[in-house]
């Protein structure tokens, strides 16, 4: 077996509740497999805020960088909304990304099949959605400089979307190598019609696609990728666009699946180094009430897996058990329909332990 050392950030809100869920599945899976996994807990977010007086204290820094993989639960709440935007939860998380180089953020976005009445949508348009969104994650608006208020009375305020052509091109080649594994098609989302970035982010998407022939590029605005990810989301398999629109689209395409506690996402670099965390917020509405759906923070916990320690029958043992405990009915809140069992955060994640220990295939 393998030895790894994670570091774990529960953050806020629901962040620490679904954060155990993923502790408790990876420890079944380390003793299913002979690994050794090591949780080193940090802090980061409000928590942090409250503990040292900054979103993002340097030994949480070091901590991840002296580890495998990391693992993030969510930040933010209602608490800490009104402080200076330099003391934001969400501060930190901007800042960790940036400070470890976490430059693509996959979002896959898979419909299961028990979940299909789960969703607002028609069962013809959600069966069968398989689709990647790769959103850029240190450049654009996010991280634009100037970002302030102006003017006397402060009654001006800039913020501002750059990118270098080095920072488009890393993202597009990582879209283009993961669309020639998956069905060779690219779909770069900009707003090219308005946007000097986008029009720069289109030219290199074109440049790369003469290295990537096998793969079909199509390039669609983002306020009509908007709506055609509800329209017939099945004509996508990787999206590929900047920091904001991938946001944006990412949380309306978890409605396809039936919920945002269901997304799970990496964020990468060019090495296995990773971090990991679902797509979804805090939630504070239901934090501390045993409501959260841990399948996106587990499904996270499985994509470690896969990208950062290249265990795919791992990975692959807890998708499966995700996928057993919905077949068997069981569903949060969240995503319940008429039939299901609703059960709460703990219940589910013992579900899910239950079902991986008794999982009689090793691989
Ligand atoms: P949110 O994602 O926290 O919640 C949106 C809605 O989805 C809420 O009704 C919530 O109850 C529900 N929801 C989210 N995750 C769920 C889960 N696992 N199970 C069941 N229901 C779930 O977004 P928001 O309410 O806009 O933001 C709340 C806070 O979270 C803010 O402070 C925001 O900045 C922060 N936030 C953090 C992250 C992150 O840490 N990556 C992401 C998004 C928002
Ligand atoms: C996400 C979140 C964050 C983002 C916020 C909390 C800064 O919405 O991870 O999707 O916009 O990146
Ligand atoms: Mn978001």
């Amino acid at each position: 077996g393998a030895r790894k050392k994670i570091t774990v950030l529960p953050g806020d809100g629901i962040g620490p509740e679904v954060v155990s869920g993923a502790i408790k599945v990876l420890k079944a899976v380390a003793q299913k497999y002979g690994h050794q996994f090591e949780f080193v807990k940090a802090s980061i977010g409000g928590a942090a805020i409250d503990q040292y007086d900054t979103p993002l204290p340097q030994k949480t820094i070091e901590a991840c960088k002296s580890s495998d993989a990391v693992l993030l639960g969510a930040v933010g709440g209602p608490k800490w909304d009104g402080n200076p935007s330099h003391l934001r939860p969400e501060r930190g998380l901007l800042a960790i990304r940036k400070e470890l180089g976490l430059f693509a953020n996959l979002r896959p976005v898979t419909a299961f099949e028990s979940l299909i009445a789960s969703s607002p949508l028609k069962k013809e348009v959600v069966q069968n959605v398989d689709l990647m969104i790769v959103r850029e994650l240190t450049g654009g608006l996010y991280f634009g400089k100037p970002s302030e208020r102006r003017g006397e009375d402060q009654s001006y305020v800039v913020d501002t979307l750059q990118y270098s052509r080095k920072e488009i091109e890393q993202i597009v080649e990582k879209a283009f190598e993961l669309a020639s594994v998956r069905r060779k098609k690219l779909t770069s989302v900009d707003k090219a019609n308005v946007l000097e970035s986008s029009k720069m982010w289109r030219e290199i998407v074109e440049e790369k696609a003469a290295f990537y022939p096998d793969v079909e590029v199509e390039h669609i605005l983002v306020d009509a990728a908007a709506m055609k990810l509800i329209q017939n989301p099945k004509q996508f398999d990787v999206v590929v666009t900047e920091n904001m629109f991938g946001d944006i689209l990412s949380d309306e395409a978890s409605m396809l699946t039936g919920s945002l506690g269901m997304l799970p996402s990496a964020s990468l670099r060019n090495d296995s180094f990773g971090l990991y965390e679902p797509i979804h917020g805090s939630a504070p509405d239901i934090a501390g009430q045993n409501k959260a759906n841990p399948l996106a923070m587990i499904l996270s916990a499985a994509m470690m897996l896969k990208y950062s320690f290249s265990m795919e029958k791992e990975a692959e043992t807890i998708e499966r058990a995700v996928n057993d405990v919905l077949n068997a009915g069981y569903r949060t809140g969240d995503i319940q329909s008429e039939g299901s069992t609703v059960v709460g955060t703990d219940k589910m994640i013992e579900l899910v332990v239950n079902q991986l220990e008794d999982d009689a295939i090793v691989g």
